[in-house]
């Protein structure tokens, strides 16, 4: 396979955090770069449509760059941006979420609230997931399997890289192993001054913009409403900080631990049922009054199924709020959404800096 080495000016980051640039109108992603640069680039992987590379030389360099922190950047499969400073991860991601809602959900206008940031650019991760093999401990590589020794992971909470340093003076089975921080200071929901170490289910990863997060969803959901239907609930995060514009609140989630969690400490209006959103959400919907019925959605990356897509289409509550941590799937279900709803606001967050990932809030008000 030839290996050619072209030069690129990078027009744009793409979500997932790759430089495009173009060679004779064929897209190159190259990872790494600023929007902005010229740089030289060696082809790794090429199709008919596209091209990948990796950067050989940076010829013209943006004011923008940073010296990553961590040696591992680069390698580790974790971050995309730490080489670029942190108002301008900020602005990439809200041009993503812009980009993807215009291209997958042909939203021409949609209408984009400021991103809202971290406090922190690093050590927000109240927990991470490492792996052991043969010795080896620490996180995947980029686009492989094999792992990468890491002595400590800068966007993890000093806690938990404390966590880490003690595993690794263990001699460990292999296996995976999800090291936590301790909740040091009781978030406001009651839920989460429980002890850490029960928690086997979905939690936020990052305490200061979870707390922004949930603001912002008790900011759009309106008061006095009859019915939360809480999808893909997890313990509760949303339900129990909304309990007060509820007169009843329905969980739903397939999670038995976090179905426990979150019956805990359950009032007599909390109802939470193990179980598929699928299965569940249309009996749900039915024996309600859809105008004083809020759906908040919190999907998994994956987003909605097209069966539950079309249960909300056909019975179509007042308000509903829509959680993403994947804005591709987010402008697919909203731009099949929009049907029967009206798009009020979009929210991105960052509630992962240093990496390509980014949450999105979307409030829905339905047609009358
Ligand atoms: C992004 S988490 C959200 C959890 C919760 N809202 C929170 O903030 O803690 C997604 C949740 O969806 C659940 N889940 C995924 N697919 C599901 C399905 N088809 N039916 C029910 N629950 C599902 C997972 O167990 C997980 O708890």
């Amino acid at each position: 396979m030839t290996m050619r080495t072209v030069d690129l000016k990078i027009e744009d980051i793409a979500f997932g955090g790759k430089g495009v640039g173009r060679e004779h109108g064929k897209v190159v992603f190259v990872p790494f770069t600023v929007d902005g640069e010229v740089v030289t680039a060696k082809i790794t992987r090429e199709k008919k449509q596209m091209a990948e590379a990796e950067v050989v030389d940076i010829k013209t360099r943006s004011t923008k760059r940073v010296d990553p922190p961590c040696p591992y950047f680069g390698q580790c499969g974790g971050c995309a941006y730490q080489h670029i400073e942190y108002p301008h991860q900020l602005e990439l991601k809200s041009r993503q979420v812009r980009d993807l809602l215009q291209r997958i959900g042909k939203f021409k206008d949609a209408p984009i609230r400021q991103i809202i940031p971290s406090p922190l650019a690093y050590a927000y991760r109240n927990r991470i997931t490492v792996h052991a093999e043969d010795g080896v401990i620490g996180y995947f590589r980029r686009d492989s399997h094999r792992l990468i020794d890491v002595e400590q992971c800068p966007i993890a909470r000093d806690e938990v890289n404390r966590r880490l340093a003690d595993l690794r003076e263990r001699r460990v089975p292999d296996g995976h192993y999800t090291l936590r921080a301790k909740v040091d200071r009781p978030l406001r929901g009651r839920l989460n001054t429980r002890p850490q170490s029960a928690s086997r289910h979905f939690s936020q990863t990052n305490d200061g913009v979870a707390n922004a997060l949930r603001d912002l969803i008790i900011e759009l959901v309106p008061p006095n409403q009859e019915l939360l239907i809480d999808a893909y609930c997890g313990a509760g995060f949303f339900a129990k900080a909304l309990m007060g514009k509820f007169q009843r609140i329905a969980g739903i989630d397939w999670d038995r631990f976090a179905i426990a969690a979150a019956k805990e400490n359950a009032t007599a209006k909390e109802t939470y049922i193990a179980g598929d959103v699928e299965a569940g959400l249309r009996s749900a919907l039915q024996d309600c009054d859809l105008q004083k019925t809020v759906l908040l959605l919190d999907p998994p990356a994956a987003g909605l199924t097209s069966q539950v897509r079309e249960t909300i289409l056909d019975i179509a509550p007042a308000t509903a709020v829509y959680v993403s941590c994947n804005p591709a799937t987010l402008a697919r279900d909203l731009g099949d959404l929009r049907r029967r709803f009206e798009i009020q606001s979009i929210t991105p967050l960052d509630m992962f800096p240093q990496t390509a990932e980014i949450e999105v809030v979307a409030e829905l008000r339905r047609y009358n």
